[in-house]
């Protein structure tokens, strides 16, 4: 990769061993010229809110209560309007306009008031989710598989770091892997192996992308 500088803005909702995976790698030099500058959660006691602060990244909460109070009847226009604002923050807030956005076990399905915001602005965007294209799209996907191993005799799964479109967990893939099902294996420790593989690929997958503008 090329010698400028590289901005991130992670999107969390959880744990955050996804932004940890990313906060290492821009760390070890995995990736190559790129700092985390931003990370936004939609809930509170993420814990990856308080990785966040132990890097020294600023953070921000955005959360969607509030806008469907003031449209208590009207979810889609909560929604929209939460979208439409989250987009201000990443585009007009105190903090560096990010290269490329990652979604890191951001539980929110985003709309186009989100996405041609950010489209217009040239920022890519990506998600990660435990699964391959096409299959288990939205939450619980893991439990999913691996039920479906259980009684249906699937024999994989996998991980899938893909563009982020207004479908959930749709949209082209950047990097898959696959995660085999094991026979008698327990709903935690397939979970276990997963996260090990979505480590890894969240980086990949950020590396490709940020490869590619370096190409443009
Ligand atoms: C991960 O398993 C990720 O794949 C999943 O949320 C978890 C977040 O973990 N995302 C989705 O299901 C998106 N559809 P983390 O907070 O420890 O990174």
């Amino acid at each position: 990769m090329p010698d400028r500088q590289y901005n991130l803005t992670v999107l969390i909702s959880g744990n955050g061993s996804n932004l940890q995976a990313l906060i290492d790698a821009c760390a070890s030099g995995a990736l190559p010229n790129t700092r985390i500058t931003h990370v936004i959660s939609n809930r509170i006691k993420a814990y990856g809110l308080e990785r966040a602060a132990k890097a020294s990244i600023p953070t921000t909460y955005h959360n969607l209560k509030s806008y469907k109070d003031k449209h208590p009847n009207a979810l889609d226009t909560a929604r929209e309007e939460y979208d439409a604002e989250l987009a201000k923050i990443i585009l007009e807030g105190q903090h560096p306009r990010p290269d490329l956005i990652v979604c890191a076990g951001w539980m929110h399905i985003v709309t186009p008031s989100f996405l041609s915001p950010i489209a217009a602005a040239g920022i890519k965007i990506i998600n990660l989710h435990p699964a391959l294209p096409g299959e288990f799209a939205g939450a619980h996907a893991i439990d999913r598989a691996w039920k479906a191993g259980q009684e249906e005799e699937l024999k994989r799964t996998g991980v899938m770091i893909h563009e982020v479109i207004a479908e959930v967990d749709a949209g082209d893939a950047i990097v898959t892997q696959e995660v085999e099902l094991r026979e008698g294996e327990s709903l935690d420790a397939l979970e276990e192996r997963i996260h090990a593989v979505e480590h890894g690929l969240i980086v990949e997958g950020a590396r490709r992308v940020l490869e590619g503008l370096g190409k443009k």
